[in-house]
């Protein structure tokens, strides 16, 4: 089977997975309205490409904060890897470091932190974190991925509860016995996917809790899950570096804004104070490049990373990134660009349709 566009490893992904793991990584909460209208979002958007603009050499580089990443994409934290290959995330890090992008572990790793860092020495790497109740666990986890050489760090905002997916509840999604929440081992007995372990995510969380992160790590702290301008003036004020605009894939609250629609009044609101991410929906290029011309840095993809897995460990995830930086590539030369400084809001009109 050719391999041309990320809906191709989508397919191969839902032909060959276990249905529970392929149900839960696609899962959506309620009717998934918010998941599906994270991609129809973009057909929305239109181009406004600009001609005659000697696109012969292309630079497609970027920074995020302060670090060369090869390509404005990267990869979002999601949990449980091992359910798409056995190796789960040391080979989602190897992958990350070969295409010189950023890997973002879940707090939900079923590998270990130490295990993620070597399996890719000096690759970059943030990691995401769910604060627990037991504080002291979550203190122990920023503490070891900074001395891991993790550098940045992603509270995850969108989660008190987790969202209701019905085929999760369905099928009585667990955690198979021989995978481990590897790094929450030992912190608590239910080390598994469980109802009652969802319950050890803390509920209480507020913006005060910023300054609790931060007098734990010197890492910058980049908020996930904004999609208000209120949220990101206070992510702003409580002196985050960055913003990631989400709503989790569509798998928490049902009925909110597709990410790249949110992202237009985040990015208003910051103003460039910080830097401003998106992660949900993107499936090609061009939606890579409609991202950028509305405001964010860099975005993050999280089911086709996991597709990329499914399909062939790191190197399946190689090539998912490989085929939407060949289609990033193409779609920003068509558009006029040779640099990526050079996309801007200019570049695209909201359709009537
Ligand atoms: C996620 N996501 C997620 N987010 C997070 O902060 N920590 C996590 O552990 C997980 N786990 C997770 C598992 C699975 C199976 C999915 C699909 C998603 C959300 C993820 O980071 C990201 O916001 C979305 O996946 C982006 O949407 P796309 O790219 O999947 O459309």
């Amino acid at each position: 089977m050719a391999m041309v566009c990320l809906s191709d490893f989508e397919a191969y992904a839902k032909k060959y997975l276990p249905k529970i793991a392929w149900d839960f990584f696609a899962a959506g909460a309620d009717d998934c309205s918010t998941r599906d209208e994270n991609i129809l979002a973009y057909k929305r958007i239109r181009f406004r490409p600009r001609m005659l603009r000697d696109v012969s050499m292309m630079d497609i580089r970027t920074k995020l904060l302060e670090t060369e990443i090869s390509f404005p994409v990267g990869i979002a934290p999601t949990g449980f890897h091992q359910l798409a290959w056995p190796d789960g995330e040391k080979s989602t890090a190897r992958a990350a470091k070969a295409m010189n992008t950023c890997y973002i572990a879940s707090t939900y790793s079923t590998c270990t932190l130490e295990d993620i860092s070597a399996a890719a020495p000096g690759g970059l790497r943030w990691f995401q974190l769910y604060i627990h109740r037991n504080r002291a666990v979550s203190q122990q986890l920023v503490q070891r991925a900074e001395a891991l050489g993790f550098q940045g760090l992603v509270l995850t905002a969108d989660l008190p509860y987790t969202g209701k997916r019905r085929d999760d509840v369905r099928n009585g999604f667990r955690l198979p016995p021989h995978m481990k929440l590897k790094n929450l081992e030992g912190a608590f007995e239910v080390c598994k996917m469980s109802p009652s372990f969802h319950s050890l995510l803390d509920p209480s969380v507020t913006w005060n809790d910023i300054y609790w992160l931060r007098s734990l790590t010197h890492l910058p702290i980049i908020i996930k899950g904004i999609l208000t301008k209120e949220d990101a003036e206070l992510a702003v004020r409580h002196g985050v570096q960055g913003i990631i605009v989400s709503n989790h894939g569509g798998r928490q609250l049902d009925g909110g804004p597709a990410t790249i629609d949110a992202l237009v009044e985040v990015a208003e609101a910051v103003q460039g104070r910080v830097e401003v991410y998106l992660d949900g929906g993107i499936r090609k290029g061009s939606d890579v490049l409609k991202a950028l011309a509305l405001g964010a840095k860099c975005v993050f993809i999280g089911r086709p990373a996991l597709w990329g897995l499914a399909y062939k460990g790191e190197e399946g995830l190689q090539d998912v990134l490989r085929i939407l930086q060949d289609e990033f590539r193409l779609s920003m030369a068509l558009a006029g660009c040779a640099r990526v400084s050079e996309i801007g809001r200019h570049l695209v009109q909201f359709s009537k349709l």
